[in-house]
């Protein structure tokens, strides 16, 4: 793969004209007497010492210290293309800072509209100056301290309440800073829990929960090539629980967008072997993702096509700032060509195929799908000049990538060359994408174009400064490189900050093979949904995933997994203790202090009720779920999150099991106080379990809280309480009349030797 760089030429043109010579070029772009596509074979040399040199200043842009008000300076001052920060030579190759834009267009060719100055230009369409001052480098916001009426932990009221007693912690209110507080006050309880523990370290800004706070979560655009499978789906629910669970915390507003990726070469060539139009293929394609996506529950609150006006105008204006800011070039390009990962591959990442009739070809390595050498002009995106902004940027942001395998691997990336980016295509071989403004030979890369959508659902170039950039991406492994150096970099080198974070996820195998049209191994979402309804897919998909490996599909597992903690334990478990037989009144019975006393610790107390050490240790663990869900939700961990749950729905089981209520006769007052205490007991657990359940399986959680008579309002994270009686105070749930659906919570499956396969043509 070889670019032929434009600012390479002013080697050769330094030489015969003199160090003025770029000056007198128009806009950077090489004199019409410099060879666009092959340098001159003497110069290579030098050619190579000055692309080197190019590749970046050694010094890190300069950010103002956190908290620092953000200068009036516009972004250009720290760009990395900006002169004051190149070395003399490199001066002439990077484009000015101010003005930005050439009074004489590159090539001739016209200023696209909306970058022209001057009367009739769109006032929208100034890069600088955008609304909310968005063009400037920000800080991320620092963490706000939530203004409440609650207890403060560090109190003594507080701290020594939770010290005294074991379930204080979790019986009181969530203090001002939940997850802080409550950490320090389970801490001396976390040795004596059976459940994983999630690390107490607490930093990111997924916990900057102050009220008001904003947060875009996203999906990544779905190629509108094919119909959703499992992998979409799985990127959508990781994102999706993620947003309910924000708002079930209240954390502030959010939003939650997704979409299709509409264009490029491979829809082109899909509508082609369809036999229809990219357009007619993208309506339809688009329609069963959104169709697919409701289908499953997933609540997202923006849906973008990238064929849409609103983001064609956002992509153009993307492209305009790239250009102004001088981050463009034009250049000649070759290389291998990976039309299904659309993008260009160097040959350390190609491997070599023989065909049946044994003819070789070359594919990627990472995803075995073939590339083509393709030699063509393009603008070239001076990513070069990033790479220790990158660096920096990820140095003082170590979750900003994550998990942290992820992260490590884009350091890893970002210290080998990163050689500039082709971002156009010729539009001879591609039509079906947003053409380059001010050249209609030349096609925007799918990638740029796409990666824009984040911006473009937040309204830029007007209204994003309002959320931007608050936004966490929920990405595959697959297109990390896009997420994680391209796009910061496009970002910055438009004077954009970073987004806030990247959750990375693996893939899915199906039965230990990758999933692919060739294998017939598609798994598609909707027949498993019919299969196994919305919250049994659901809660199978994030409780196997997990984020750092790839797990592997098969419908057993489904059934198995399935069968197990939703249907016979967590529903065995209403049935269970709301069945008339034992509890005839249908109400949420009393606890009794007298029966489940408080105690200071229970390992050296001897009891005085009638609970048992165990009970108490049960207890405990159920008291510090929801900090330890909470804290798997803000690592992105949501099967462990889901398994610290199943295992306290096992705990709760074996403490009704151990009981065993339905030999206690309720005509004995004693034997009815510890009865309904029993009862109490176990509808609180399920309780709990129903809360925090909500954001993965929305239905059901519905239904069980329903069923334990909570009111929508009593469903929110942020005041959770468990057992408030066994610390003395009042439950607004006791004595309430159950909820009447007494029907079956999640029904057992029958094993299937049907496998959900899509077949679907289009
Ligand atoms: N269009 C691009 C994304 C552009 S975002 C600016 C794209 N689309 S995709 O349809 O191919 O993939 C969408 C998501 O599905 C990605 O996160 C990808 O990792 C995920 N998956 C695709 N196959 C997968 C599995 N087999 N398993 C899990 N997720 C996988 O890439």
């Amino acid at each position: 793969m070889r670019v032929n760089q434009p600012h390479l030429h002013y080697g050769f043109l330094e030489q015969s004209l003199g160090t003025n010579a770029p000056q007198q070029l128009p806009w950077g772009m090489p004199a019409p007497q410099a060879p666009l596509a092959a340098p001159a074979p003497h110069l290579f040399v030098y050619l190579f010492i000055s692309d080197r040199a190019l590749s970046g200043p050694k010094q890190p842009i300069r950010l103002p210290p956190r908290g620092e008000a953000p200068t009036s300076r516009p972004f250009p001052h720290r760009n990395p293309l900006s002169p004051q920060r190149l070395p003399a030579r490199q001066h002439q190759a990077a484009l000015p800072s101010h003005p930005t834009f050439p009074e004489q267009p590159p090539h001739g060719s016209a200023p696209p509209a909306h970058l022209r100055r001057g009367p009739g230009a769109a006032a929208a369409a100034a890069p600088r100056g955008l609304p909310g001052g968005s063009t400037t480098w920000r800080p991320p916001p620092r963490r706000q301290p939530a203004p409440s009426s609650r207890p403060d932990p560090r109190r003594p009221h507080g701290a020594r309440a939770a010290a005294r007693s074991p379930l204080a912690a979790a019986a009181a209110p969530p203090p001002a800073r939940p997850l802080r507080a409550a950490a320090a006050m389970l801490r001396p309880l976390r040795r004596r829990l059976s459940v994983p523990q999630p690390p107490l370290r607490r930093r990111s800004s997924a916990s900057a929960s102050g009220p008001g706070r904003r947060l875009l979560l996203s999906t990544p655009i779905f190629y509108a090539n094919g119909p959703p499978h499992l992998g979409h789906l799985y990127s959508a629910l990781l994102a999706d629980a993620l947003h309910r669970q924000r708002g079930l915390r209240g954390a502030g507003p959010g939003r939650f967008s997704t979409g299709t990726d509409e264009h490029g070469l491979k829809i082109q060539q899909a509508a082609a072997e369809a036999g229809t139009s990219p357009p007619e293929l993208c309506a339809r394609v688009s329609a069963l993702f959104r169709q697919a996506l409701t289908q499953a529950a997933v609540s997202f609150t923006d849906f973008i096509r990238t064929s849409e006006p609103r983001h064609q105008r956002a992509v153009c204006h993307f492209w305009g700032a790239l250009q102004e800011r001088g981050a463009l070039y034009k250049g000649s390009y070759e290389g291998w060509y990976c039309t299904p990962d659309e993008c260009f591959l160097p040959e350390s990442q190609l491997a070599e195929r023989t065909d049946s009739q044994g003819r070789t070809y070359k594919v990627s390595s990472e995803t075995g799908h073939e590339v083509h050498w393709t030699k063509e002009e393009n603008y070239m995106f001076r990513l070069s000049a990033f790479r220790d902004p990158l660096q920096k940027w990820l140095r003082d942001n170590p979750r900003a990538v994550f998990p942290n395998p992820f992260y490590q691997r884009v350091l890893h990336w970002l210290g080998d060359d990163l050689p500039d980016l082709s971002v156009s295509r010729e539009r001879s071989r591609l039509q079906w994408g947003i053409p380059v403004p001010g050249d209609s030979t030349q096609t925007i890369y799918v990638w740029v174009d796409a990666l824009v959508n984040y911006l473009s659902v937040v309204g830029y170039p007007e209204t994003h400064g309002e959320w931007w950039p608050a936004a966490h991406h929920v990405v595959g492994k697959d297109i990390l490189k896009f997420h994680a150096v391209y796009w910061p970099a496009l970002l910055m080198a438009v004077g954009l900050p970073p987004p806030e974070q990247i959750l990375v996820h693996s893939h899915w195998t199906v039965r230990g093979q990758k999933m692919s049209k060739s294998l017939g191994n598609v798994i598609d979402p909707s027949a498993c949904i019919g299969q196994y309804t919305v919250d049994g897919f659901r809660y199978f998909l994030l409780r196997q995933g997990v984020p750092e490996r790839d797990c592997d599909y098969y419908d057993e597992k489904v059934v198995k997994v399935l069968n197990s903690e939703l249907a016979d334990a967590l529903g065995g478990l209403l049935n269970r203790s709301t069945a008339l037989s034992i509890n005839p009144s249908n109400t949420y019975p009393y606890f009794s202090e007298s029966c489940f006393p408080k105690i200071l610790d229970y390992r050296e107390t001897k009891a005085l009720g009638r609970a048992s050490a165990e009970d108490y240790e049960f207890v405990v663990s159920v008291a510090s779920l929801p900090l330890q869900v909470a804290s798997y939700f803000e690592d992105f961990q949501i099967y462990k999150a889901l398994e610290c749950i199943a295992l306290c729905v096992r705990q709760t089981n074996g403490f009704f099991q151990r009981h065993r209520p339905w030999k206690l006769n309720r005509n004995h007052p004693a034997e009815k106080l510890w009865l309904d205490t029993i009862i109490h007991v176990t509808l609180e657990c399920l309780r709990v379990f129903g809360t925090l359940l909500q954001p993965v399986i929305p239905c059901t959680a519905d239904k069980l809280l329903s069923r334990l008579a909570v009111e929508p309002e009593e469903r929110g994270l942020s005041n959770l309480t468990f057992l408030p009686r066994y610390n003395g105070k009042p439950c607004p749930f006791e004595g309430r009349q159950l909820g009447s659906d007494t029907g079956i919570l999640f029904h057992r499956l029958e094993k299937s030797s049907q496998h959900q396969i899509e077949n679907r043509r289009l």
